[in-house]
């Protein structure tokens, strides 16, 4: 089933009843069992989630870069400026990653790569993907170096991974990631290592490069307040499937499933006189043995009988907001 489409605006991505497992020895993991969501033109959706939700997995699904041979996109389509990337051969998808769609990897100094120059990194995917050649790469390299507001960026690029600060390797990442100007970029907790006063920055940093560019963003984190300050709408995501989505105004100020809400009580408040933290008791059930009924219902505060037996549906609540819970039918 896929969500509500806000006609007004020109969606990038549109992503409809995903489905990605891994199979081990084990069983079958559903990582990600049914997800619908879509991404407008400069847009940035944050997906949230408790650890192990599947958001990463959803991130490299839509790249198709799934660890093999565990990880398999089952079913569902991921459609990019109209074209179903999963209907693409391997040739044409390795086209489109880097140049289309791009994404910045949960652990900065994986993606680095420390025996080559910075400058080296971000000319591969120009050289591989706009066929670029000498002083034009260079020139290149040293433009993606600016829009991320990287100082000096003529003897930065000489620079091996090493010699730049944590703030500034995750500068270096989010260059590799815009160099080709995509259409799409999925950042995948890109500032979970940084000190509160890089994060603002990195934060403010990509809100420009996105007024400049007009790229759509996938904002994968699990930090509420980085989803204040960077996401115009978000996707709650739990144990593989997204139970809300909504703008993130109605997010923080009208939850709607009760498992949104609760996270929303979890995040600490300056403004909340009583300091104890709520938390949600209990944890999530292992994506090998789903429940049949609502998969919240053995944390759920609100469960009625029905939510032990039958999946709840989508129900629409108005433009751009959507929940599954059988409380709001
Ligand atoms: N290589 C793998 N083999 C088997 N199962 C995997 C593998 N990678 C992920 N999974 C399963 O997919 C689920 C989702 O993982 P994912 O990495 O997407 O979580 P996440 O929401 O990104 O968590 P975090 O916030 O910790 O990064 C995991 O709970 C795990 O069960
Ligand atoms: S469907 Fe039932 S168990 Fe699930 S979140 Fe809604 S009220 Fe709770
Ligand atoms: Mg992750």
């Amino acid at each position: 089933m896929s969500e509500n489409k806000n006609n007004d605006k020109n969606i990038v991505l549109q992503v409809e009843d995903l489905h990605t497992s891994f199979f081990t020895r084990k069983g079958e993991y559903k990582a990600v069992d049914g997800v619908s969501f879509h991404v407008d033109e400069g847009e940035t959706l944050g997906i949230v989630g408790e650890s192990g939700c599947g958001k990463t997995v959803t991130g490299l699904s839509l790249l198709r870069l799934l660890p093999e041979p565990a990880g398999r996109i089952k079913a569902g389509k991921i459609i990019l400026d109209g074209t179903n990337l999963l209907e693409l051969s391997k040739k044409e998808m390795r086209k489109m990653r880097g140049k289309e769609i791009s994404m910045i990897l949960q652990d900065p100094m994986t993606s680095l790569n420390p025996l080559y120059t910075v400058g080296n990194q971000i000319a591969e995917p120009l050289r591989q993907h706009q066929q670029l050649v000498g002083d034009r790469v260079e020139e290149e390299v040293i433009s993606a170096l600016r829009l991320l507001n990287i100082p000096a960026p003529e003897q930065r690029l000489r620079d091996y991974p090493h010699q730049l600060s944590g703030g500034m390797r995750q500068r270096v990442v989010g260059a590799i990631g815009m160099s080709c100007n995509p259409r799409l970029l999925i950042a995948d907790e890109p500032t979970t290592a940084l000190d509160a006063t890089i994060q603002a920055q990195y934060i403010a940093l990509f809100k420009d490069v996105q007024k400049k560019t007009n790229v759509s963003i996938i904002y994968i984190t699990h930090d509420f307040s980085v989803v204040y300050q960077m996401c115009h709408r978000v996707a709650v995501m739990y144990a593989g499937k997204i139970l809300e989505t909504a703008r993130t105004e109605v997010i923080f100020n009208n939850p709607t499933h009760p498992y949104t809400s609760a996270l929303i009580k979890s995040v600490p408040r300056l403004d909340r006189k009583d300091d104890r933290l709520y938390s949600i008791k209990g944890h999530p059930p292992s994506l090998l043995n789903l429940p049949s009924g609502c998969r919240f219902y053995p944390r759920c505060p609100e469960a009625k009988n029905i939510c032990r037996d039958k999946e709840p549906p989508e129900t629409k609540i108005g433009d751009n907001h959507s929940v599954y819970c059988w409380g709001v039918n």
